[in-house]
């Protein structure tokens, strides 16, 4: 009893304070907010930090909303264009216009006295923190506009009028609002809290939307999507300089992300049928594929050079086949051949059937991070990355 007495003021003390105090300007313009897909918010993490930690982007996680990673960093715009370059699940990158700390505070007390917020609230909340705002419009004169909502957050706070409230601060001083003008796009993120920042990177949705299965010359079911493919890739921090490998790479899923994204890219497969498809693949998309070969996982080694990290997606013994062999014996020779594989401190990033397959993990490739992401009701994939200790 006595604790609540002592903490709860001390708590009530700080969080006044903050909500008073407007973050200066320098410590807000290392504000960044990440939007991801809803698929599965811990994988979308785990790839992020991936993918950032590969580009050398320090960062300091400030808070996470669904589908909303607000971080601290000084990484340059381009650093934030590559990483909406290279990931799957990232779809926005923006910087903070608003300390939204404010914004949802402002929000949150509006709603606990009135039940709802109307234009005025809103306009009187923003008018409080405006003060980057202000001086980021002064450089740029035409703006669009676009506000996206999360999972129902903030029913009782409609995001036209947030916009609203946006233009006439935004015409008050002097700028214009362009619709469709994708330059200078000023987002609203209702989420858990609300974000309204500036975007830096966009996701190019329409040209892996193009990659898909379907408008490939050859895949089968198994065919790997190339978000998920460009999952295994962050999880696995491949760098543009490192060479991968896929051992079981079955029509190629994996390995046309990772060309795409400019790794040195090596793949084999047991079935001939599956190589000459990757190839097919490889060609429609106008890439290399001189180091795609028929071969065993366990002789890949003999085969390919020593890799950086092997990114791959093996049988998981419903439809894929393994030629009759045990899935137990055919994941120990798996797990045997790719510390062969490996440099020392190399990544592999897989994805299992189940986590029990781990109980045979040799000495030298060590679990980071493990993640179980449910694809349809009887269907569940655990997304697995290890290190090769050295
Ligand atoms: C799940 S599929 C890979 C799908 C792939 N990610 C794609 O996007 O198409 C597994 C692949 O492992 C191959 N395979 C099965 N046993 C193998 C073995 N012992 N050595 C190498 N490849 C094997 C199968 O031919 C199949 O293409």
């Amino acid at each position: 009893m006595k604790t609540i007495f002592v903490v709860l003021p001390i708590m009530t003390v700080l969080a006044g304070v903050d909500q008073l105090k407007e973050p200066s300007l320098k410590d807000r313009t290392e504000s960044i907010f990440i939007h991801t897909s809803g698929d599965s918010p811990t994988l979308s993490m785990l790839e992020l930090v991936g993918a950032m930690t590969a580009t050398g982007i320090q960062y300091e996680i400030v808070d996470i909303s669904p589908q909303v990673v607000r971080i601290r960093s000084s990484a340059t715009e381009d650093l934030w264009k590559m990483i909406a370059r290279r990931t799957g699940h990232v779809i926005g990158i923006y910087r903070e216009l608003f300390p939204s700390k404010l914004l949802t505070g402002g929000i949150e007390r509006t709603i606990v006295a009135n039940g709802e917020v109307h234009f005025e609230d809103i306009m009187k909340i923003i008018s409080t923190c405006s003060g980057y705002f202000c001086e980021w419009l002064a450089s740029r004169k035409k703006i669009g506009l676009e506000s996206i909502r999360i999972q129902g957050s903030f029913r009782e706070v409609s995001g036209t009028i947030i916009k609203k409230a946006i233009g006439k601060l935004i015409t008050a001083n002097g700028g214009n609002l362009h619709l469709d003008v994708p330059k200078n796009l000023v987002a609203v993120i209702i989420s858990r809290n609300i974000y309204i920042g500036e975007q830096l990177a966009l996701a190019d949705r329409e040209g892996m939307r193009k990659r898909r299965n379907q408008f490939r010359p050859f895949s089968l079911p198994i065919t790997l999507s190339p978000n998920l493919s460009r999952v295994l890739l962050n999880m696995a921090r491949v760098e543009k300089q490192h060479n991968i490998l896929d051992p079981f790479c079955g029509t190629g899923g994996i390995l046309l992300e990772a060309a795409m994204m400019g790794v040195g890219v090596y793949g084999s497969d047991l079935d001939p049928k599956m190589i000459n498809g990757t190839k097919e693949n490889f060609s429609f998309f106008k890439l290399d594929y001189r180091n795609i070969e028929v071969c065993d996982v366990e002789d890949a080694y003999n085969l390919f050079p020593k890799m950086d990290a092997v990114i791959t997606d093996p049988p998981y013994g419903r439809s894929t086949s393994t030629g009759g062999e045990k899935m137990e014996e055919l994941y120990r020779r798996m797990f045997v051949s790719i510390v062969k594989i490996l440099k020392n401190g190399g990544r592999c990033a897989m994805i299992l059937p189940s986590m029990a397959h781990l109980s045979d993990l040799p000495d030298e490739l060590i679990l980071e991070s493990a993640v179980s992401h449910r694809v349809h009701r009887s269907l569940v994939r655990h997304f697995v990355s290890l290190i090769k200790e050295g």
